[in-house]
Parts: C-alpha cells; structure tokens; sequence
C-alpha cells in the first residue's frame, strides 16, 4: 500500500550506458540495458512521483507518466542534462553506466585499417555523481556501483567520496546479478556503515525496495 507515498517528490534518475564515439561509425560502450533505471523510473511515476529519466541509448520503451525524457549519447552530454536538472529535484538516483573514458580525438573520418596495432588514446569522462556530490544541497544521492573485486570496500569508499546517501552494491561475480538480466542481487551501503543484503529479485522490486528506503529517508531528515 505505497500507492502514492511519493507524490510530488522530484527524482532525476539516470540509465542505461553512454556510448563515446571514435569515428562515424564506432564507439565505446559497456553492457548496461537500462532496466534498473527505467524500472526505477516506472515504480516512481507508479508511486506519484514527478519523473526525469536521463538515458543513453537503450531498447526500451520509456515508462508513461514520465515529467520528462531526456536521451543522450555520450557521457559528456549526459553530464549536462542531469546539472541542468540537479538544482530542481529532491531525489538522484544514478543507476546509469557512464563511460569513465572516450576517446580523445574523434576521427571525422571512418578510420582506415593499417598496420596490425591501434592505439585509441583515451581521456577521462566527468565523474558526474562526483559532481553532484560536490554540489549536494537538499538532494538525496544514491549510486550504483559494479564491482568484481573488493566489492563492499569499494563501494564504501565511493559512498564516502562521492557524498552519497546510499549505494546499491551490484556484485558481478554472482549469479542473477547485473548486466541486462531481468534479476539483481544487491547489497545496500550506508553512510554509517550498515550494510543491508537484499535476496535476488526481480528489478521491478528491487525498484520498489529501494524506492521504500528513499522514502523512509526522507521521512527521517524532514525532507518530507
Ligand atoms: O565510480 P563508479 O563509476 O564505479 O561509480 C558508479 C556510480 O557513479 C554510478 O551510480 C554511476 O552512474 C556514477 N557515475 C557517474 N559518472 C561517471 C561514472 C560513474 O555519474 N563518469
């Protein structure tokens, strides 16, 4: 019986990968499909939440109800759309896979094959979360992390730097988490150490159960 909990609440929630172009006709990208963002999307707008989804290219329909639908390609873009959008919303959550690097020079050009070797040099991407961390005023902030090793250690410390108010901990290394599955297995970190683990389940209510502790947060620091 959470139908409406959320209403008017302000969310900017971000999915799926960014794609970093090296010429007209390739590009970097990682595996992200977009479905915890958009599910998360989904049970917001379900929960009377006003909803601004931020996208990399996905093959998903986006959910109905949505305040607005914003899709980008790369990084860089993806980093303007959600500064824009920061100062007016209450609540981030940052489930999309931006790329860390692009490449630096973008070839205008289809790039010839020569040679046996290829260098791509590679620049660093704004760290978006970072940023919005930096800037935080009354927003909470929740991320993502994907981790193969040291996993909660790591998701710790990004937590702590990144001046979140919690992390979803996805652990690569187990079945039915992760990467276009329909399933997740997460761990939830907090700012004060506690650590919550969540069974496997479906996406849809791993949306429902984070969404529920966004909601019991904001109820505890009167940002209700
Ligand atoms: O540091 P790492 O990339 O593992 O952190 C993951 C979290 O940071 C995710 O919530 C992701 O959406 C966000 N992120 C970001 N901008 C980047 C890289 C990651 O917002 N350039």
């Amino acid at each position: 019986g959470k139908d409406g909990d959320l209403k008017d609440k302000k969310f900017l929630i971000t999915a799926g990968p960014t794609r970093e172009p090296i010429d007209p006709v390739r590009f970097i990208t990682n595996h992200s499909s977009g479905k915890m963002g958009y599910a998360l999307a989904e049970r917001a707008i379900h929960r009377g939440g006003e909803v601004i989804l931020i996208s990399g290219p996905t093959n998903l329909d986006p959910p109905l109800g949505l305040y607005k639908y914003i899709q980008v390609e790369t990084a860089q873009e993806m980093f303007k759309a959600v500064m824009q959008h920061y100062p007016e919303v209450d609540v981030v959550i940052k489930a999309a896979a931006v790329a860390d690097f692009s490449p630096k020079h973008f070839e205008a050009e289809k790039i010839k094959k020569h040679g046996f070797n290829m260098i791509i040099e590679l620049k660093k991407n704004p760290d978006i979360l970072q940023e919005l961390g930096n800037k935080k005023q009354h927003q909470i902030l929740v991320g993502f992390a994907a981790e193969t090793t040291n996993a909660a250690a790591n998701a710790q410390d990004k937590l702590i730097r990144k001046n979140l108010d919690f992390i979803i901990l996805n652990d690569l290394t187990q079945e039915g988490a992760g990467f276009a599955k329909d399933t997740n297995i997460v761990k939830i970190l907090y700012r004060d150490g506690r650590i919550e683990e969540l069974p496997k389940m479906l996406k849809k209510d791993l949306a429902d159960e984070i969404l529920d502790r966004v909601f019991l947060y904001m109820e505890q620091y009167q940002k209700l």
